[in-house]
């Protein structure tokens, strides 16, 4: 097999999908791709030490692009230098709550791609991230959620949709049940998207759209029951 394509990967919070991603390519048996570069949108966040732990380098922000909320510009050098730096050929934002500049959107238009707690476009865009999604989900009586693997583009969660995942919502649940169960998902589709991805399935057709060759990922693929009852029948 050819070299492992080379991922970098932007998180915010606890690092549990990034950890999926180190089982399957770093730490496990899958040779297609590696973690190269993790980026930390501040310091102490579990994300950080899950990268230390698996030998992977991980870099914070600078203090003053961490606190440059309203700029995003203010993260473009930082994140073209490093990623550049490490020749990075796929980014992955797992958890990452920063809106990526479009320069950055530009430069790896394509190349990154999002994962997000819900069937968008539904349930997405500015301030939807994490416990807020779930708690909307469960607020508008929805029977249905989901995991979303998405193309990034310059506007939060718009990109062409990637892979989708769809999970029942259940009639007790509240947002730790739902997010606990729509994470046992994510840990399994981001890294099966991501090996699609390395092995060269997925491509960008003109219209804009995501098309796997072969398919991958779709609601026919996938089926996710209450709970642990989460199987499928193939996933790359
Ligand atoms: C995941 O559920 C991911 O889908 C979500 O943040 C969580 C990160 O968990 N992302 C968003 O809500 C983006 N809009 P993790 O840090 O344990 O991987």
């Amino acid at each position: 097999m050819s070299e492992p394509l080379r991922v970098g990967v932007l998180a915010s919070g606890s690092g549990s999908n990034l950890q999926a991603l180190l089982d399957r390519f770093n730490l496990g048996d899958d040779p297609s791709a590696r973690v190269v570069l993790v980026v930390g949108s501040r310091p102490g966040i579990r994300a950080l030490d899950r990268a230390r732990e698996a030998g992977v380098r991980a870099e914070v922000l600078p203090a003053t692009v961490q606190n440059s909320e309203e700029d995003p510009e203010g993260d473009e050098a930082f994140l073209l230098r490093r990623l550049g730096a490490v020749d990075v050929q796929l980014v992955v934002l797992a958890g990452y709550l920063r809106l990526i500049p479009a320069s950055v959107v530009r430069a790896f238009w394509g190349r990154m791609i999002n994962i997000h707690p819900a069937l968008l476009p539904s349930f997405g865009g500015h301030g939807m991230y994490g416990r807020r999604v779930h708690e909307a989900v469960i607020d508008r009586g929805c029977k249905v959620s989901g995991v979303t693997i998405h193309f990034v583009s310059e506007e939060y969660d718009r990109g062409p949709i990637v892979a989708q995942w769809p999970i029942p919502v259940m009639e007790d649940d509240d947002s730790d049940a739902l997010a606990a169960r729509v994470l046992r998902v994510e840990h399994r589709l981001l890294p099966a998207v991501v090996s699609g991805i390395a092995r060269g399935r997925l491509s960008l057709s003109s219209a804009g759209r995501a098309e796997w060759v072969p398919p991958l990922c779709g609601a026919e693929t996938f089926r996710a029951g209450p709970d642990d009852d989460v199987t499928t029948r193939k996933d790359g």
